[in-house]
């Protein structure tokens, strides 16, 4: 039997189990022993009911301003690094810990007042974060925005060569899409984050390993463009909130963004940054060849598994599979 002076023990502890190395954060209050050694001054309340977990270019960012208008959700405040988004899960700041994350939520003035919320469109696709979320916040609900993986591709093409990535701005779409193992590794790094979100089954399958199918609801990002109140209105049911409000009203088409945009108290419309629902070219035909094929596996898969959401097909992929027949 061996001992040691406390900080010698912790480091011959990690020493014998290094892989105990990597923290993962669970709530202090859903353990008695945990709960006794947490400060009285501190809750666990401050943690999200639910998460937009993406990914990135679907939509995210119109859906998290619409649910901001709700009295009853709350957001995170903003994060000085990557503004409405916190990364917590997915990334270094993991390693900042609890009472990091928490501050960023305010004190709810009394329990179930309101419901907490946060998105960060990369959770969706990132290894580690569903397990990560399922032990901190596992009655969490999750929110997922499903959109043509091949037009997300695209999207996130052009969103690279608007903030002057110089690989999207040397390299065609369809070269990057098509980059093979011996291609520069910037491009292959380019072409992995076009391409590697898209394949939703297999993100899907992995948040399904940590949570019930009752408690994921997709987002079609369709809907969400061209019929953002009905999209709404199934969320607010998905989440049991109250007041249950009528985005018809909250929400109008503005005919110069070709957008749904949030009606403000004066009447008049608030769009979205020119960041959001850019104008470009539309796909050339060989990249959706491409894309259609490279796809075609995961796609089949994705409208198997939409049945244990309770979700429709959506039109994009009833199409998609019957271009491949
Ligand atoms: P594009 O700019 O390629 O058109 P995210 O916020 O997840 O990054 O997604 C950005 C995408 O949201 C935009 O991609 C746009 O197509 C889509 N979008 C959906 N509804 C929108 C809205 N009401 N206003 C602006 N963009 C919207």
């Amino acid at each position: 039997l061996l001992t040691l002076p406390p900080v010698e023990l912790g480091f011959k502890y990690f020493e014998m189990f290094p892989q105990e190395k990597e923290p993962i954060w669970t709530n202090p209050c859903d353990y008695y022993r945990h709960k006794e050694l947490w400060p009285v001054n501190k809750t666990c309340d401050r943690l999200p009911d639910f998460i937009i977990v993406g990914p990135q270019k679907t939509g995210t960012t119109a859906l998290y301003s619409f649910l901001s208008r709700h009295s009853s959700l709350t957001s995170n405040k903003p994060s000085p690094k990557n503004f409405e988004e916190l990364q917590f899960f997915n990334s270094n700041n993991y390693y900042l810990g609890l009472d990091w994350y928490m501050d960023f939520f305010p004190q709810r003035n009394k329990p179930n007042s309101t419901f907490l919320f946060e998105k960060s469109a990369n959770y969706f696709d990132n290894e580690v974060v569903p397990k990560r979320v399922a032990a901190l916040l596992p009655r969490a609900k999750i929110v997922v925005i499903l959109m043509n993986p091949a037009k997300r591709a695209h999207s996130w093409y052009h969103h690279m060569r608007y903030h002057n990535d110089p690989t999207a701005l040397n390299t065609s779409f369809y070269d990057v899409i098509t980059a093979t193992k011996d291609s520069p590794s910037k491009v292959k790094t380019l072409q992995s984050r076009c391409l590697t979100p898209g394949l939703y089954a297999q993100h899907l399958v992995r948040w399904l390993d940590f949570f019930p199918a009752k408690q994921i609801h997709i987002v079609h990002s369709d809907e969400l463009k061209n019929d953002p109140a009905s999209v709404m209105d199934s969320l607010q049911k998905f989440l049991h909130v109250q007041p249950h409000v009528n985005y018809a009203r909250h929400l109008r088409y503005d005919p110069v963004k070709g957008f749904y945009c949030v009606v403000m108290d004066n009447g008049q419309t608030k769009c979205l940054g020119q960041s959001k629902g850019r104008k470009y070219p539309p796909m050339d035909s060989a990249s959706e060849h491409h894309l259609r094929r490279y796809y075609r596996k995961h796609n089949t898969n994705l409208s198997k598994l939409l049945a244990s959401f309770n979700s429709e097909v959506p039109d994009w992929l009833k199409q998609e599979l019957k271009e491949l027949t």
